[in-house]
């Protein structure tokens, strides 16, 4: 027998994962892509089966089509592929589709429509609106057909932080992560079901194929900028190209002597430092509440938060302005860092708002809550710039700006920002940045004079020597 294509083992141990869903991904040239356009082969034999393969951009999408007029085609001579359709019809009446979605508006584009398999490829370009409206569209188009996602992705871009929390941090690699979806039934009694998805770590090392084709292509990647490098040939997730606070490290390490570190244990803050409250308001995107203490020379502690976000990613909790200024007052009543202080509120100016009725701000400061603020200064760029030069580290390790470790959003979503492709000065609007919105119109109130990051260089493992002593992954700190 003549064989097209045969999956190498890191792509078959992707390829007989039996969760709903499963992510291959982290370095490049693993043979992501192609186990992704032969995965969906696998039900073509059935004649009502349907299969859609996305990529962000139509023009991305070329990629993807090479690889299947190639397989598809030598596998399957009788099949045809409409370029007008993007749509591959087998013999057996079997489709496959190819989809892009530069924004969630395309959503729209496949509503109505029905898909046994989904595949995503490079999803970190996408966001989890996008990703999940296609858990509506994948469903059985008949019987017998297995109905699943499957995604590929290297690091990076602006779903880094949502497809990293789904699947990187969720679990160590190859373990599967379950979720359990509740579902009401028209008798008003509950049945739950469990869902369940895996990441299965990519690496060209992986790609034996790839690597006796092309043995260069290692010194390529080994070539590339830093942060780049670290993502692209060791599938690191905590460094990628786009990042844009690059200067970013936690250490636990250093929680206590503060030193090479942004993020470190709360401490008692002193009477006479002042105290500043950050706030960027949201109602259906999160809105965030900041707190930060100002040392005397000018250092500033973000030292607690109150982070509106309800589970699902870069989503609001749609709550009212007055519901978050009584909490705040709350917070402020109990902590002990906050309570009996003199707190400075500033604010997106966008709060004092007052063309559709009553402002934001207002309803805040009113009777009984009284959580009053100042509008921020917006410069966008400036803002970010103050970040920079907060976050630089000189060479005795010390910073100008540090978190409490109590404060899990900021230091979740300020590592995942990545920069605009269009604005490339400018973060990606389209990433979780409320609580970088938040905190920069805090800096912007306080700001200091240019500082340069003096940087310690990363020390890395061997690169062929992937797996520690437990058989663990070693890249993939969880
Ligand atoms: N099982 C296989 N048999 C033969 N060649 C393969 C196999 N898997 C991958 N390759 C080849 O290896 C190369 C890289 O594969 P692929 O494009 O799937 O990598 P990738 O992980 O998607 O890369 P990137 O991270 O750049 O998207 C391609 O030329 C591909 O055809
Ligand atoms: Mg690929």
């Amino acid at each position: 027998m003549n064989t097209i294509w045969s999956p190498q083992a890191r792509q078959v141990a992707f390829m007989e994962r039996p969760e709903y869903e499963a992510l291959y991904g982290g370095a490049a040239g693993g043979g992501k892509s192609d186990a992704l356009v032969c995965e969906a082969l696998r039900q073509v034999h059935i004649p009502h089966y349907k299969a859609i393969l996305f990529r962000k951009t139509y023009k991305q999408l070329t990629e993807l089509i090479e690889k299947s007029e190639n397989y598809y085609k030598r596998a399957y001579p009788k099949a045809k592929y409409n370029a007008s359709a993007h749509c591959w019809t087998f013999p057996s009446g079997a489709k496959i589709y190819f989809g892009n979605m530069q924004s969630a508006q395309y959503k729209t584009d496949y509503q109505g429509k029905a898909y046994d398999f989904v595949g995503f490829d490079e999803l970190t370009h996408f966001t989890y609106e996008e990703y999940s409206y296609m858990f509506s569209r994948n469903r059985a188009n008949g019987p017998g057909t297995r109905v699943y996602i499957r995604a590929t992705t290297n690091p990076g871009s602006v779903g880094h932080g949502w497809v990293k929390e789904r699947f990187i941090t969720a679990a160590p690699p190859m373990t599967p992560i379950s979720e359990i979806a509740e579902i009401i039934q028209p008798d008003g009694s509950i049945i739950k079901m469990k869902r369940k998805r895996i990441f299965v770590p990519a690496s060209v090392f992986d790609n034996k194929e790839l690597l006796t084709n092309n043995p260069e292509y290692l010194a390529s990647l080994a070539m590339l900028p830093e942060a780049q490098r670290n993502a692209l040939l060791y599938g690191d997730w905590d460094s990628f190209s786009g990042q844009v606070f690059t200067e970013w490290k936690n250490d636990p390490a250093h929680y206590d002597d503060r030193k090479w570190t942004h993020v470190i244990n709360p401490f008692r803050i002193p009477k006479y430092w002042s105290i500043y409250r950050g706030f960027d308001w949201g109602f259906s995107k999160p809105f965030s509440v900041g707190w930060y203490a100002v040392d005397t020379d000018g250092k500033i502690y973000r030292i607690r938060e109150y982070y509106g976000c309800s589970g699902t990613p870069n989503t609001g909790v749609k709550i009212q302005p007055v519901e978050i200024a009584a909490k705040i007052r709350q917070i402020e009543n109990e902590d002990p860092n906050l309570k009996g202080r003199n707190i400075i509120g500033i604010a997106d100016p966008a709060i004092f708002e007052e063309q559709k009725g009553e402002s934001i701000a207002r309803m805040m400061e009113k009777s009984p809550n009284f959580i009053s603020w100042l509008p921020g200064d917006h410069s966008r760029i400036p803002g970010k710039m103050q970040y920079h030069y907060r976050l630089a580290f000189d060479e005795d390790g010390e910073t100008m700006f540090q978190v409490f470790n109590t404060c899990k959003h900021f230091i979740r979503t300020i590592p995942n920002l990545v920069y605009d492709e269009k604005d490339v000065e400018d973060i990606d609007t389209d990433g979780e940045d409320h609580i970088y919105d938040e905190c920069r119109y805090v800096l912007m109130e306080n700001p200091i004079a240019p500082r340069q990051n003096t940087r310690k260089d990363i020390v890395r493992d061997d690169p062929l020597d992937l797996f520690d002593k437990k058989g663990n992954y070693k890249f993939f700190k969880v």
